[in-house]
């Protein structure tokens, strides 16, 4: 079965209706995962904008390709809904996910403007090159919110919560999978796409919702979830999977992240140790 046939037959909204909200509610939520959920539901939300963007470039017209983006939106905007819901049930006060999302989109920074622009550029001048460019940066970041939802869910004492989080990244690692896979096919042998992923993972990388969110609410969040030295083993992990792509050996730019962002953070949440980066 090919990629997206296989993405296909899996391919479906979140389950939650059978979560035991009352269990949820028993346990509650602690005021860090209450932020951490919040920020989550927004970034999951503006999915859709990503997808608005990416599909108004002619480059993006192939039927696979918006067969994957439609679902991937799907599942993407339902990851919103279900954290939303399970906030609502737990007595959280939170705006409906779609009033978020505007909410959110309207904030969006110069940055996140700026970002399309440039996409649309890239888009025209080098067709090929960007879709690979886009799948390469697809992979990189599902793997992270893969790997967010995943610590989350095993640092959490509320079980219900640990299941529906577990449930979104099962889903995250397929949209990893996906991404990833496709951009191995469209970076073999392609060596100037390998060279501008490497150049704007380089010089561009940052944690997904990097247009909606200030570089340091996005780090500080980070911090939370994977304090101290975990950044740098899940930054190294992340990189080690890319490592495996065409021309991607050696990649360090989510360690350079990293790095960067350490001043930024609250003195208990900092690397005890920053690994030593070549020039
Ligand atoms: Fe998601
Ligand atoms: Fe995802």
């Amino acid at each position: 079965m090919s990629d997206i046939a296989q993405h296909l037959a899996v391919s479906h909204k979140v389950d939650i209706e059978d979560l035991d909200w009352a269990a949820a509610r028993k346990h509650g939520l602690s005021e860090t995962e209450v932020e951490m959920l919040g920020y989550f539901a927004d970034i999951e939300s503006q999915t859709v904008h990503y997808f608005l963007e990416v599909s108004r470039l002619k480059v993006s017209r192939d039927p696979e390709l918006l067969t994957f983006l439609t679902m991937w939106n799907y599942e993407e905007y339902f990851h919103s809904y279900a954290i939303t819901r399970f906030m609502e049930e737990v007595g959280v006060k939170v705006e409906a996910a779609s009033e978020r999302a505007q909410k959110v989109r309207a904030g969006a920074r110069f940055k996140a403007k700026f970002e399309d622009f440039m996409q649309g550029m890239i888009a025209k001048a080098f067709p090929k090159q960007f879709i690979a460019l886009w799948m390469f940066w697809g992979a990189l970041q599902e793997l992270l919110t893969t790997h967010a939802y995943e610590e989350l869910a095993k640092a959490t004492k509320n079980p219900v919560l640990h299941e529906l989080l577990k449930r979104i990244a099962k889903q995250e690692r397929r949209h990893f999978a996906y991404y990833y896979n496709n951009a191995r096919e469209r970076l073999e042998g392609d060596k100037l796409a390998q060279k501008m992923c490497r150049q704007i993972a380089k010089s561009f990388y940052a944690p997904v919702g990097g247009g909606v969110k200030t570089d340091a609410e996005g780090a500080q969040l980070v911090a939370k979830l994977f304090p101290n030295d975990r950044i740098f083993e899940v930054m190294g992990h992340i990189e080690k999977r890319m490592w495996a792509l065409p021309g991607m050996d050696g990649l360090d730019a989510c360690t350079r992240w990293a790095a960067k962002v350490q001043p930024m953070l609250p003195a208990e949440t900092r690397a005890t140790t920053i690994p030593v980066l070549a020039a």
